[in-house]
């Protein structure tokens, strides 16, 4: 019998999980309304994005095909897939456009002005 792997599965850069605060940046880098790409030590990978001075971080891995979330544009805390249009809410993962797709988010800390992700 055939199975089928989730797509959230197959994110080969989604970091796995080590209840680790990783310092990423400063956090006067990433504009209001902008997204920003993470590349972890290990090669893995997030969108960080900032919300209106707010601070979030999902998988950079849209679950429909792939394309990389942070190079997505940000419109409040929704931010549209580059390739096919899919958005998702960057506070919670859950996808608007098809809610069974959510993705991973991760917590983030700033601290001093720099920003912190617990992987
Ligand atoms: S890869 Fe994101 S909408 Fe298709």
């Amino acid at each position: 019998m055939k199975t089928f792997q989730s797509r959230l599965d197959i994110n080969p850069k989604k970091p796995v999980r080590k209840n680790l605060l990783v310092t990423v940046g400063r956090a006067a880098d990433v504009p209001e309304g902008r997204g920003a790409t993470v590349e972890l030590a290990d090669g893995k990978e997030l969108a960080l994005y900032n919300v209106g001075g707010e601070f979030y971080a999902i998988e950079n891995f849209c679950p429909h095909r792939g394309a990389p979330l942070a190079d997505g544009e940000l419109h409040g805390s929704a931010v549209r897939c580059d390739w096919h249009g899919w958005r998702f809410d960057v506070r919670n993962g859950r996808c608007l456009t098809k809610p069974d797709s959510t993705v991973e988010t991760y917590e983030v800390r700033i601290e001093d002005g720099s920003i912190k992700i617990l992987i």
